[in-house]
């Protein structure tokens, strides 16, 4: 992970420009009070894990970040933080590589109360921090890096590819969260199972919120435990970063999220939530284009 004692110096010691550096940035010009958090529980931190190489958009990712590409008029991280930023989060956490700080300097940029351009999106007031992955271990990995950035309880990951249309999502589930770990789900075809994370459920869903089991990273085909995948909005008890501590590395030789979901499924009740909202996987072309 890429957040060294020096770099927390930094982050103590002032704010960081917009250099090209890897290290923090701190943007909060705006006074997050300002902003009323829509949910019921205040998710304070929400981290976006923007590490990735984009090897289902190639070739546009041979050069640019994934999360960078439009959507007509927008790039398809401004809607990560958009959600962010309506559901109140003081903290936004981006997991980014060296290879891709351009992030960084899109963000800068974002945040710049003197741009009025087309296309721009609001000004971001929040608190930006960024974290470096710069090894591909998997997105269990990429939450663990972000442990000790962390604002006090609940927290959310929200992860960009996943473009959610209509309703805030984080806040959706914030309305419904009672603690434990709580993810978005939606029901998907026999044969896209193997594409997600899959999960065993069990028990009276209530109010869009389905008790769950456990969850199986990508499935062979065949052998998923339900119809219902996870998307990419996580709210999750601090307590999984000791979790994760322990995690095993599992599919893909990956730090699996899920796993670590399921292995702290007897200490914290896991649900998940049935929001509202269409899906579009901008991870790949035509996710894109759909969107
Ligand atoms: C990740 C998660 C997976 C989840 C998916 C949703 O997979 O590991 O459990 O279903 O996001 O988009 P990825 O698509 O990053 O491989």
């Amino acid at each position: 992970c890429g957040l060294s004692h020096d770099r927390t110096k930094e982050k103590t010691h002032g704010r960081q420009g917009t250099g090209s550096r890897p290290g923090l940035l701190f943007i909060s010009e705006e006074p997050n009070h300002r902003r009323q958090p829509v949910s019921d529980v205040h998710i304070k931190t929400v981290i976006i894990p923007a590490a990735g190489l984009g090897s289902r958009l190639l070739a546009a990712t041979r050069v640019t970040a994934k999360e960078l590409l439009p959507v007509y008029d927008r790039v398809v991280l401004d809607f990560a933080i958009d959600e962010a930023v309506d559901l109140g989060a003081e903290r936004i956490v981006v997991v980014i590589s060296t290879a891709k700080i351009a992030i960084q300097a899109y963000l800068a940029d974002r945040s710049d109360g003197t741009a009025a351009r087309p296309g721009d999106g609001k000004r971001i007031g929040q608190e930006i921090i960024y974290i470096f992955q710069d090894s591909p271990l998997g997105l269990g990995h990429a939450v663990h890096c972000c442990k000790d950035v962390m604002l006090p309880g609940p927290f959310a990951v929200l992860l960009p590819d996943d473009i959610v249309l209509g309703a805030n999502c984080l806040a959706e589930m914030a309305s419904h969260y009672r603690g434990g770990h709580m993810i978005a789900a939606m029901q998907v075809k026999p044969e896209e199972a193997s594409q997600y994370g899959i999960f065993r459920l069990g028990g009276l869903p209530k109010d869009n919120c389905l008790p769950v089991f456990g969850m199986v990273e990508k499935p062979s085909i065949g052998t998923a435990p339900s119809s219902f995948a996870a998307v990419g909005r996580y709210i999750l008890d601090p307590m999984i970063f000791d979790v994760l501590e322990r995690t095993p590395t599992g599919r893909g030789g990956e730090v699996q999220l899920t796993d670590a979901i399921t292995l702290s499924g007897k200490a914290v009740p896991v649900v998940a939530f049935r929001f509202s909202g269409t899906r579009h996987d901008c991870g790949n072309h035509d996710g894109l284009l759909a969107a």
